[in-house]
């Protein structure tokens, strides 16, 4: 079959020929319909994710642990539990029966490969309790996932909506999805500390955080009080970290802020058939939008490295 295979660590995924993966028991023959190209796939392939390990010993090897394809009698599936060297970036794959999932009617192969990072925007309310009313930070908004939590917020009844992101037209993007209030990021220490201080009103609710890094960093700071004072809580959602892997965190900052950090992944094991149903439902009545940009297998290393895509998901069909 046809593949996307990646030869060494970092490397850019060359489209050719790869043996077929064989079917043993239990398991199910997918023709690949459409897989999104996301972040933690990049970094599998860099070597920098913490997952990464099982890939790398097992190059050549064909990138990317999920996507949606078709079973032998024609059912629209999601799957995963690839084995490397296989991955779904291929015309085929097979996986354990049990690692897959019926889409629902009327969603597109190439929309429903993406869905999952509207499930994890979901963990505003999944793992951050958003009630509607709140005040919501989405930090780093005009990304993919950004955009997403920005509609998802506003769908949820977020009360005001602050956006960051570090490019004003894209913001101005962001602002249109449902977005009220908008900070550039690339400001200095001081102005961004200004910016996050004047913009969070009676204080910030719920912030789900793409970025970490040095914007998170001066969230802390400007979230921590200068005099004695009782601060209500800010449910921090930990999603991404796009501006860095790192924050330094003061104990004082602890203690005084009214900081509460949660992982995206907090109820999720019990709340993601909910979230997945809610998310499914919005996307089918027009109420949440989810841009791709679509391309053939057979232009994946043009594709791996495009910069132009603008918050839209990067989604890898057939041909
Ligand atoms: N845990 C999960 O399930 C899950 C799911 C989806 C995403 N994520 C994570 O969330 C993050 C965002 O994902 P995505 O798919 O939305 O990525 P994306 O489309 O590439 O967006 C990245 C966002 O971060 C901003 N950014 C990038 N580098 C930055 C820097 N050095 N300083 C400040 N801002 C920076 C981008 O700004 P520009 O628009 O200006 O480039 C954009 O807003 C990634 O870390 C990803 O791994 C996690």
């Amino acid at each position: 079959m046809k593949a996307a295979v990646i030869e060494r660590a970092g490397a850019t995924p060359v489209y050719r020929d790869f043996p077929d993966p064989e079917v043993h028991d239990g398991e199910v023959l997918i023709t690949v319909a459409a897989v999104a190209v996301e972040n933690v796939d990049r970094a599998i392939v860099a070597g920098s994710h913490y997952t990464a390990g099982a890939f790398q010993a097992a190059l050549p090897a064909i990138p990317c642990f999920d996507g949606i394809g078709r079973l032998p009698d024609g059912t629209l599936v999601g799957f995963g539990g690839l084995t490397p060297p296989y991955g779904s970036l291929a015309e085929r794959a097979v996986v354990p029966a049990a690692y897959t999932a019926t889409i629902p009617d009327g969603i597109e192969p190439a929309v429903a490969a993406a869905l999952s990072s509207a499930i994890t925007a979901m963990s505003m309310r999944t793992a951050a309790g958003l009630e509607p009313g709140e005040t919501v930070l989405i930090q780093g908004a005009t990304g993919v996932a950004g955009r997403l939590a920005v509609q998802i917020a506003r769908l949820l009844g977020a009360g005001r909506i602050v956006a960051t992101g570090r490019d004003d037209a894209a913001l101005e993007d962001v602002a249109a999805l449902g977005a009220d209030t908008l900070i550039n990021t690339t400001a200095s220490d001081d102005e961004l500390l200004r910016s996050f201080r004047t913009h969070a009103g009676d204080g910030y609710d719920v912030v789900a955080d793409f970025l970490w890094g040095r914007p998170t960093e001066l969230l802390v700071r400007a979230l921590t009080p200068e005099t004695f004072a009782f601060h209500q809580p800010t449910r921090l959602v930990q999603i991404g970290e796009s501006a860095g892997p790192a924050i330094r965190l003061t104990g004082e900052s602890l203690r005084t802020s009214g900081l509460e950090v949660y992982g995206a992944a907090r109820n999720l094991a019990t709340g993601m058939a909910t979230a997945y149903q809610q998310v499914v439902d919005w996307v089918s009545n027009g109420e949440l939008t989810i841009a791709v940009e679509t391309v053939p297998l057979s232009q994946i290393a043009q594709a791996w490295t495009r910069t132009d895509l603008r918050g839209r998901r990067l989604v890898v069909v057939p041909g």
